[in-house]
């Protein structure tokens, strides 16, 4: 019988460059909530990746201002491990605007951290297929497939 795959779910966060001076607080906020980070960088975004990386908001009326926003500054890209990653990092960061998150989920990053609908502090991943996408997206030697346990050790 086909053994079930092995995989710690992984998600991708980013801390944005509105936030980057608070990224001591929001790393710590990251372990104490269990995850793992598997990968690290510092980087600052050419609008040319902005773009890339945001390519489904194209066309939309904020896209122009998201892209000029997220190369203003450096960035932390990480990718997070834990099971159910990408929900729960999803939870905690809080909603897409910061002054919904104040209303609704005061205890999430974006409420904490953010300022309005773009400045918002924190990304994280919202699929598995987004995950893979953006993880490879700053990532590109990372292993994103699971390791089937078929490929382990023999067991005794
Ligand atoms: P989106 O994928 O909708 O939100 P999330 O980051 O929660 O997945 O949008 C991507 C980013 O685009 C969002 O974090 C901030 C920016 N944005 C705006 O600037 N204005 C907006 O009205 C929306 C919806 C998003
Ligand atoms: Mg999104």
């Amino acid at each position: 019988m086909e053994q079930p795959a092995i995989f710690v779910e992984r998600t991708l966060a980013i801390i944005k460059p509105d936030a980057i001076d608070q990224s001591a607080a929001i790393l710590r906020f990251i372990e104490d909530h269990g995850f793992a980070i598997l990968q690290q960088r510092r980087l600052h975004m050419t609008p040319e990746q902005c773009s890339d990386f945001y390519a489904e908001h194209y066309g939309k009326m904020f896209f122009p201002s998201l892209v000029s926003f997220m190369s203003s500054g450096p960035i932390i890209a990480m990718v997070l491990a834990k099971e159910n990653s990408i929900l729960e990092w999803r939870d905690l960061l809080g909603p897409t605007s910061s002054h919904r998150a104040r209303e609704t989920h005061p205890e999430s990053l974006r409420a904490i951290y953010g300022t309005d609908d773009q400045r918002n502090a924190v990304h994280g991943s919202d699929s598995q297929k987004g995950a893979e996408r953006e993880i490879r997206f700053f990532f590109p030697d990372a292993v994103v497939e699971p390791i089937s346990s078929g490929d382990q050790a023999t067991d005794y």
